[in-house]
């Protein structure tokens, strides 16, 4: 059976956490997959893979250089099977700014790489003071403080929406399985 290529791009591990539901949901779907993290050696293969799916977190308002990598190196087959974007980003934790026709930073990326995946969905991440650099810190409470957020350095807070990331999980599994009937 041909597998689904599930990938994650992650600093804090928020979106490994989030790759690795979808990936669980999806194998209860009766799906094949190869899970793991996007990095230079990220190869996929037409014989074997047959969708995609990248989990990609946001920092100072981009997605890892990989990710773009990815796409400039496989669109061409990107184009041809299912694909799954999650965004991962602090600005998702407002319902409002959770549509991924307006999640500023989800369409930068579509629009500077040129890819449409079939489906894409932006999930809210995690916040966790403790666990940055004093820059980091220094930087995220800024905006946290512009986005009447958090600003305590002691937060650890996380806001995915889990429900919302197992249904995203099991419309993905709907689409593969169509695209193979
Ligand atoms: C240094 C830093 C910069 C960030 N920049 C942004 C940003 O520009 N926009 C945003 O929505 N979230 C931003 N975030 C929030 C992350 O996307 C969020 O914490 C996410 O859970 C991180 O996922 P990861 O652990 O998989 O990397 C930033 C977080 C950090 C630590």
């Amino acid at each position: 059976m041909s597998k689904i290529l599930v990938l994650h791009s992650s600093r804090f591990g928020q979106s490994i956490k989030i790759a690795s539901a979808i990936n669980d949901e999806l194998i209860v779907r009766g799906l094949e997959t190869q899970f793991g993290p996007l990095n230079v050696a990220t190869a996929p293969n037409p014989a074997v893979h047959d969708a995609l799916v990248l989990v990609a977190s946001v920092r100072y308002g981009h997605f890892d250089k990989l990710a773009y990598d990815l796409v400039s190196r496989y669109g061409w087959w990107l184009e041809r099977v299912p694909t799954l974007l999650v965004t991962v980003s602090l600005t998702a934790r407002k319902e409002e700014k959770r549509d991924p026709a307006v999640h500023s930073y989800t369409r930068k990326f579509l629009d500077e790489t040129g890819w449409v995946p079939t489906h894409t969905e932006v999930v809210a991440g995690a916040l966790e003071y403790p666990r940055y650099n004093l820059l980091d810190k220094l930087a995220i409470q800024m905006i946290m403080t512009m986005t009447k957020g958090p600003t305590d350095p002691e937060t650890m807070v996380e806001y995915t929406d889990w429900d919302r990331v197992e249904e995203t999980a099991d419309e993905f599994a709907d689409i593969v399985t169509a695209a193979r009937a």
